[in-house]
Parts: structure tokens; C-alpha cells; sequence
């Protein structure tokens, strides 16, 4: 076995070798346990003491060149792999990115959002109330005792198992709760959910949302709230809207109004969307009669108060013509995406 002749032979071998498995596959034939260098070193013992040394060196100075051009022919083979790693995957950072879908306010929200800025800038501020409700809040301290005839016009929830607890009905309560806690001049808004049993069609709902405002001052009068109303409708319709005040009945208030816009359709002569009438309803109001006042202990002497509610979902569907409140609780996308571009 000629050792001159290995080293150029190992090196043809590696030099040729492709992949980095042919390269493995050499290295086991030339420095395996069974491979050509290892082999020779292995006989050493056979051959004469004189040509032991001098074998025993060229064959160790074989291996080291061998394993060095193995080292060698790996790494030239793994940086030529990331080349065409790097030319074949590369990013084309021109592409235009995908875009993230993004939510957008729902349209009650949204209202219920431009109703409190009206609110707000008229120096009015935002109180809470719970949604289940203690009867006297919600009926009794609003001048509506037990027995009284108008209880039967608000188809109420109970609460099974607490005999004064219910869904309120009305944001009402949240006047008298605000005014228990606190000492006038008050001036606040009070939006939220509330909860009637009602069959669903295109006006009703078993629950939908409210705003309502109250305020408390010395010598307020239907005429303040007369103003707000009309500002309150200009600034949510536009300043075209006609407002038309009806007498009518709440037990909290005295004397009680509901609230009509023009319609927007036929601008108050009549036609298919209001029904003929000209006008449709958006709140209702009053001054606050002087029974709830003493209730909470103010007294109506020194005290007056104006206050008003208004359907959150009506308003929405006056102003975008939508003829179906049920909509707004069904959750297409369809339907509630096209109110996220409309300013
Ligand atoms: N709470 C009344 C309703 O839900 C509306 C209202 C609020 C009326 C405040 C007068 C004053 O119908």
C-alpha cells in the first residue's frame, strides 16, 4: 500500500464530492474505523522497526491533511447551500403588505357617542346606573307607586326570586339615584340599556338603548328645556330638522312633552315614512315634577328640574334611514360595516 499516492487520491475524492452526505461517506472510507489511513496505522505493528516511524509519521500527516480538507470542502459546500438559500427565498420587500381587517364602531355606539358630545359641550356630565334595578328606582321614587296605572305602560322583567328587583325599563332611575348622592346644581346625561317586554318588529326590541338627561338649578324652566331639545335635534339632524312639542304623560314629569323632528323624507307634509303625519317621535321630556324632587329631598321651593330621554336605535334609524331597528342587534356584517366609512 503505497501511502504517497493517498493523499492525492483522498483529495481527487473530496474536491469532486457535491453534497455534504458524499463528503460523510468519504470521510468514514478514509478515517473510519475501518478506512484506508485508519487501516495503515492499524498495521504499524507488522511492519520492520525501521519503517515503523517514518510510515507511522506520513500516515498521521496523511490523516490531518485529509480531515483539514474535509473541514474545508464542508464549509465551501454549506456557504454555497446558503447562497442559493438566500437567491431562491428572498423577500420582495416592494410588495405592497397585507392589510389587517379593522373593526370599526358599531352605529349605536356611535350614536349613543355623538348624543353625549352634544351633551358634554353644553358643560352636562355622564353619570351610570346598574341595569338590574330596585323597583323603587325605577318606578316608585319617578312618582309610581305600587298600584299606579302608568307601571302596566312599561311591560317590565322581573328578577325571579327578589320581589323589588327588575330590568330597568327606562334610564329614569339614574336620575334619582344621582340626585340621592348628590346636591345641585346638576346637569347630567345617563346613556344605557334597557329592557321591556316587547315582541320584536321593525321598532321594538326587548332591549335597546337609552340617553337620558336631567338637570337640577334654581329656575329652570320648560322653556330651558325647550331650548336644549331644539339644540340637541339641530346639532344630531342638521339645522333644517323643525322640532314640535306634544303634550303627553310621564308620572315624573309636569308638565310632560313628547318630542317630534320633521321628517327628513317630506320635510313635515306627509308621506309613506311618517306614516302622514309629517313628524316622527324621538323623546320624551318634561320638568321634573316637584313629588320626585322632594323624594330625593331637594326642595321644590328653592329647586326646579328639566329632564328627557331618547331611543338610541330610533334616532340611528332616523338619521341613516334604516327601517329595521332589529338590525342593529343582528351582528351581519353586511349591514354594519356600510356605516363605517358614512361620516
Ligand atoms: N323615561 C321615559 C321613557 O322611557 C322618557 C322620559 C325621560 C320622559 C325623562 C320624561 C323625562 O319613556
Amino acid at each position: 500500500m503505497n501511502i504517497e499516492s493517498m493523499e492525492p487520491e483522498a483529495r481527487a475524492a473530496i474536491e469532486a464530492a457535491d453534497s455534504i452526505a458524499a463528503l460523510e461517506d468519504l470521510r468514514i472510507s478514509w478515517l473510519g474505523r475501518k478506512g484506508r489511513i485508519t487501516g495503515v496505522l492499524r498495521t504499524l505493528g507488522q511492519l520492520p522497526p525501521e519503517d515503523r516511524k517514518s510510515v507511522g509519521q506520513k500516515a498521521n500527516s496523511v490523516r490531518e491533511a485529509v480531515e483539514q480538507l474535509l473541514t474545508e470542502r464542508t464549509d465551501h459546500l454549506k456557504r454555497a447551500e446558503a447562497d442559493v438559500a438566500l437567491a431562491t427565498e428572498k423577500v420582495d420587500v416592494t410588495l405592497p403588505g397585507r392589510r389587517p381587517t379593522l373593526g370599526g364602531e358599531h352605529l349605536i355606539t356611535r350614536v349613543n357617542r355623538e348624543i353625549a358630545e352634544v351633551f358634554l359641550g353644553l358643560g352636562y356630565e355622564i353619570a351610570d346606573g346598574p341595569e338590574v334595578e330596585l323597583d323603587y328606582f325605577n318606578f316608585t321614587a319617578l312618582n309610581t307607586p305600587p298600584g299606579h296605572p302608568a307601571r302596566s305602560t312599561q311591560d317590565t322583567f322581573y328578577v325571579e326570586g327578589g320581589d323589588d328587583l327588575l330590568l330597568r325599563t327606562h334610564t329614569s332611575p339614574v336620575q334619582i339615584r344621582v340626585m340621592k348622592e348628590r346636591k345641585p346644581p346638576l346637569y347630567v346625561i345617563s346613556p344605557g340599556r334597557v329592557f321591556r317586554r316587547d315582541t320584536p318588529d321593525p321598532s321594538h326590541m326587548p332591549v335597546f338603548h337609552q340617553v337620558e338627561g336631567f338637570a337640577v338649578d334654581k329656575g329652570l324652566t320648560f322653556a330651558d328645556l325647550r331650548g336644549t331639545l331644539e339644540f340637541f335635534v339641530h346639532q344630531i339632524f342638521g339645522e333644517k330638522r323643525r322640532t314640535r312639542f306634544r303634550p303627553h304623560f310621564f308620572a315624573f314629569t309636569e308638565p310632560s312633552a313628547e318630542i317630534d323632528v320633521s321628517c327628513h323624507a317630506c320635510d313635515g307634509k306627509g308621506c309613506r315614512f311618517c306614516g302622514q303625519e309629517g313628524w316622527l317621535e324621538i323623546l320624551g321630556a318634561g320638568v321634573i315634577d316637584p313629588n320626585v324632587l322632594r323624594e330625593v329631598g331637594f326642595d321644590p321651593e328653592e329647586y326646579s328640574g328639566i329632564a328627557f330621554g331618547c331611543g338610541v336605535e330610533r334616532i340611528a334609524a332616523l338619521k341613516y334611514g334604516v327601517d329595521d331597528i332589529r338590525n342593529f342587534l343582528d351582528s351581519d356584517m353586511r349591514f354594519l360595516e356600510q356605516f363605517w366609512r358614512v361620516s
